[in-house]
């Protein structure tokens, strides 16, 4: 079976690539998250200010943080999102949290990269619900962004380009380093607790790692959703055959990042599993055919918590005001 290949294929890559190194971390399928490196502090400030900004949305109200709340994981905890007129989006919201540790981006991974994927939510009908020339009208119209541009590209004129990377530097920064599990890997022994580290013992023996594994535990493969028994989603999504066209693709979704996952519920592409102790007795069974009892459920829940880490930490940023000439947002239409 192809998981076996898998787990042989990350066996010889431990032994290969990181075997003999110094480092007795990197014997481990899982590596500690590196703090970001801010080379243009400008250009990440002026990406924060429009990641938080709602009037990038038809209706002055959502910004990228309603759905990808900084306060709570990078999520906005519910099943799937809420966008424009309250619309229900079909799929539930990942974290931006380690997002530029991700192999692509979207569960189905039809953006190659952060900048790619940015302008995607303000131009979705059922998201932000704005177009990116109107969206670039607003900001042109604001002579506090239109300063910020001119610091961050040397030039006053924006367009959807800078936008996108500026956003994207700014997410660049949200990594989550010095999480309990990490401090573990670095070399505090003392970090876990003997029940996480049996979670951990069963996490890699069980196979988890064959998927989830690096230092985002996961967000580097595509893989099938219901493996060893078939998922019984509740969206409609079909996941990488959406971009590939290959029907060896249906079902399968970018294997989620688990950094944080105690803050990102609720869990899959569907948003159908509210707990931890459901996410891991599904992955048991489907994707390993295992099922776990209560204590090793337990153990294993206890060593995803370890995973938690530094959270983002700044200012909240004040955005430029609106100058009277600035379009104005359209809250609310008629169906
Ligand atoms: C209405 C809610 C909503 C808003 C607003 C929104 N997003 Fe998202 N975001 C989602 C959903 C839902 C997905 C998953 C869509 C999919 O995979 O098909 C997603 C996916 C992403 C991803 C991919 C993460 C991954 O692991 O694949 C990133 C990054 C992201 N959004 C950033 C942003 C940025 C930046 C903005 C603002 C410009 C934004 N989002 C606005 C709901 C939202
Ligand atoms: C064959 C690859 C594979 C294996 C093995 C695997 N997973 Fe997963 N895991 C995935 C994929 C793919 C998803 C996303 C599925 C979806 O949303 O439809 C996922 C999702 C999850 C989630 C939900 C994360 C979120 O944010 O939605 C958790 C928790 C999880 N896995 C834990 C585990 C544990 C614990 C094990 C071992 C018992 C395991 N996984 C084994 C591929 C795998």
């Amino acid at each position: 079976m192809k998981l076996s290949t898998l787990s042989l294929a990350i066996t010889l890559l431990g032994s290969t690539l990181f075997g003999s190194a110094a480092m007795a971390a990197s014997k481990e399928p899982i590596q500690p998250i590196a703090a970001a490196k801010v080379t243009n502090p400008a250009l990440v400030e002026l990406g924060k200010k429009l990641y938080f900004d709602p009037r990038l949305s038809k209706s002055g109200f959502i910004s990228c943080n309603s759905c990808h709340n900084l306060s709570m994981g990078g999520t906005d905890n519910i099943k799937t999102s809420i966008g424009h007129n309250w619309q229900e989006g079909p799929i539930n919201a990942p974290t931006v949290l380690n997002s530029s540790l991700n192999v692509a981006q979207f569960w189905d991974g039809r953006a190659a990269d952060l900048k790619a994927q940015a302008g995607g939510p303000i131009a979705n009908p059922g998201e932000m619900a704005f177009t990116h020339t109107l969206a670039i009208n607003v900001l042109q119209s604001i002579p506090g962004y239109v300063a910020e541009f001119k610091k961050a590209f040397g030039s006053e004129v924006v367009d959807i380009d800078k936008v996108t990377k500026a956003i994207a530097a700014f997410e660049e920064t949200l990594v989550t380093p010095n999480s309990r599990f990490d401090k573990w890997l670095k070399g505090d022994k003392k970090a876990l607790s003997k029940a996480e580290l049996e979670g951990y013992k069963l996490f890699k023996d069980s196979g988890c790692v064959a998927c989830h594994n690096g230092p985002a535990v996961g967000g580097n493969s595509f893989q099938k959703m219901g493996v060893v028994e078939p998922y019984k989603a509740s969206s409609p999504a079909e996941g990488r055959v959406a971009v590939t066209g290959k029907d060896a693709d249906r079902f399968n979704f970018k294997v989620p990042t688990l950094r944080n996952v105690e803050m990102t519920y609720p869990y899959f592409h569907d948003g159908a599993a509210n707990t931890l102790k459901e996410a891991v007795d599904v992955m048991g069974r489907l994707q390993l055919g295992k099922k776990f009892t209560d204590e090793e459920n337990a153990k294993i829940v206890a060593f995803l918590k370890t995973l938690t880490g530094d959270q983002p930490n700044f200012k909240m940023p004040i955005l430029p005001p609106s100058a009277d000439a600035t379009p104005r947002p359209t809250p609310f239409e008629k169906k």
